[in-house]
């Protein structure tokens, strides 16, 4: 074996292990973000059976989900913000809540059972529409940043902003009750950072590779 053809093995297998290494790397510090639902929603002002107006609150079940494996999530304060939507979909805020912030544990679920009262929200008006049997359209907007924790390390800080609607009908409770609505990202969020620099790092490594197999 000639002196170059030995440092040329060298150096390949020393690639490989920098591109598995890399692989290894991607795969550990990738993370997925929560997933959160809408699991129950219920106004008793829109209770057709109820027929009563007072209690002007919204009941709500919110859920959210680590879906990663190994690794742990710091939700700081979630902020919900509960809107109507009139017939022209335009939207008019009537709640605000907000869940304090806590740690969940890898694949760990939570529920956040919780009520708001609302405020300007004109119950006897669009009651009327829901006891015509008419829904009411209403919209949830989540707002909060989370931290992932690999090992012993808090990842930066990462912004999440999520919303659904919610459509309730004459018996005040959303439809669908013993599904969720998943709440979907509403801002688009710059794309994996670590991800793309890893594969920017694998991508050289394979050209590198292949130019080194070209040549011997
Ligand atoms: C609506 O009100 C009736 C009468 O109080 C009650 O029996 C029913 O459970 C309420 N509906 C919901 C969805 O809670
Ligand atoms: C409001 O939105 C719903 C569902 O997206 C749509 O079917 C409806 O036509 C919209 N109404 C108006 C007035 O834009
Ligand atoms: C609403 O729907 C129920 C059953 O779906 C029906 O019995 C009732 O007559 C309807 N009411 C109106 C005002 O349309
Ligand atoms: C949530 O609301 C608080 C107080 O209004 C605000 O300081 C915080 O930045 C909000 N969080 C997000 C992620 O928007």
């Amino acid at each position: 074996m000639s002196e170059s053809e030995g440092c040329c093995k060298c150096c390949c297998s020393f690639i490989l292990t920098l591109g598995l290494t890399a692989l290894f790397l991607w795969l550990s510090l990738r993370t997925d973000k929560p997933k959160c639902s809408i699991e129950y929603f219920y106004l008793p002002a829109l209770n057709k059976s109820l027929n009563s107006q007072q209690n002007t609150s919204i009941y709500f079940i919110l859920q959210l989900n680590n879906p990663n494996k190994d690794k742990g999530i710091r939700y700081e304060n979630v902020n919900l913000t509960f809107s109507v939507l009139d017939n022209l979909n335009k939207t008019h805020q009537i709640g605000y809540k907000t869940i304090g912030g806590f740690y969940q544990g890898h694949n760990k679920k939570a529920k956040k059972k919780d009520f708001v009262e609302t405020r300007g929200f004109n119950g006897t008006a669009v009651s009327g529409e829901a006891l015509n049997n008419k829904t009411v359209v209403f919209r949830v907007d989540f707002a909060t940043a989370v931290k992932y924790k690999i090992l012993l390390w808090f990842t930066k800080r990462h912004k999440l902003m999520l919303g659904a609607n919610v459509v309730v009908d004459s018996s005040g409770e959303k439809v669908d009750q013993k599904k969720g609505i998943r709440l979907k990202s509403c801002a688009p969020e710059p794309g994996g950072y670590y991800s793309a620099q890893v594969a920017f790092l694998v991508n050289l490594l394979i050209i590198t590779f292949s130019n080194f197999r070209l040549r011997s």
